[in-house]
């Protein structure tokens, strides 16, 4: 498996697989690097952690850097090669300038009108299009894949590729399950916060949207989510169920919605989301 530190050496890998990560990788992370060696093209795994899409008052600063066990993991999961740019090589005009990069294209509707991350979350969604946009463009890859645990990123960045589809032609975007702890938890790189009676408290989460599944209407699974983090001491950001392609209110006649749920455990933020079935939509 090659290091790529320069963007120069990314010729070999264009029309390839392109996993973007932060690092702190976990099973969630190999589970996309193994979907893309499946894809028989050679996989670049990308480790950045992206300074534009943290707010001010996030945890940017302490987002765990584990550079010797990811190198580790992405190998062992079928990596080509891993690309670890530097901050001057994914914003060349400076941090400081990045938000006029933003300006070069518009955010997809979906990535302000929910008002699920993106309400809680205001810039987040333009730093991610922006490292993302910039990774397609350095990259070229053919398939690039990305995780249901992000569900609304999943869509947005989904969106941003249709909605650019002449500035990369034959990109695919490649959705990949959520992978999950035995017991219900997602796997996330931030569960490493997670103290023993957190994250006992955490489970609420996964439990919260499996009860979801119980009822037959929006209102009265939505109730039921709240009530399980309530109870599990979770302080509930949104625990909501909504359309899986607009991300609003679900329609009337689609056969699936999605629950999804951030919630808060002290200063440490979890999301996560599931497919609920039919018997929401006309409830
Ligand atoms: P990061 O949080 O490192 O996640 C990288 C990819 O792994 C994302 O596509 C995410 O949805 C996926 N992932 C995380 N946990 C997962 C799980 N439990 N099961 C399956 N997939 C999982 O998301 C980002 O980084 C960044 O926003 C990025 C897209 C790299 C842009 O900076």
């Amino acid at each position: 498996m090659k290091i790529i530190e320069n963007a120069e050496k990314l010729n070999e890998y264009r029309g390839g697989a392109l996993v973007p990560t932060m690092g702190a990788l976990h099973e969630g992370h190999a589970s996309l690097i193994r979907a893309g060696a499946a894809s028989g093209r050679p996989v670049l795994v990308t480790i950045f952690v992206n300074p534009t899409q943290f707010g001010p008052n996030e945890d940017f600063a302490r987002y765990p850097r584990t550079l010797d066990a990811d190198l580790k993991i992405a190998e062992a999961a079928g990596a080509s090669a891993v690309f670890i740019p530097t901050v001057e090589s994914m914003y060349p005009n400076g941090l400081a300038n990045a938000a006029s990069h933003a300006a070069q294209f518009s955010l997809p509707a979906i990535a302000t009108t929910p008002l699920l991350e993106d309400a809680i979350r205001p810039t987040h969604f333009g730093g991610v299009c922006l490292v993302v946009s910039r990774l397609f463009d350095l990259c070229e890859p053919s398939l690039a894949f990305f995780g249901e645990k992000d569900f609304q990123q999943l869509r947005v960045i989904t969106q941003m590729v249709e909605e650019n589809s002449s500035r990369w032609k034959s990109l695919k975007i490649i959705p990949c399950v959520t992978i999950r702890e035995p017991d219900g938890l997602a796997m996330s790189s931030r569960n490493r916060y997670l103290d023993p009676s957190q994250r006992t408290s955490a489970l609420g989460i996964s439990r919260a949207l499996q009860s979801a599944a119980n009822y037959s209407s929006v209102a009265a699974g939505e109730k039921s989510m709240r009530e399980t983090l309530d109870r599990h001491g979770l302080e509930t950001q949104y625990a909501v169920i909504r359309s899986e392609t607009t991300l609003c209110a679900p329609e009337s006649g689609a056969k699936f919605a999605r629950a999804l749920i951030a919630a808060k455990l002290g200063e440490i933020r979890l999301i996560d989301n599931a497919s609920v079935g039919i018997s929401f939509i006309n409830g």
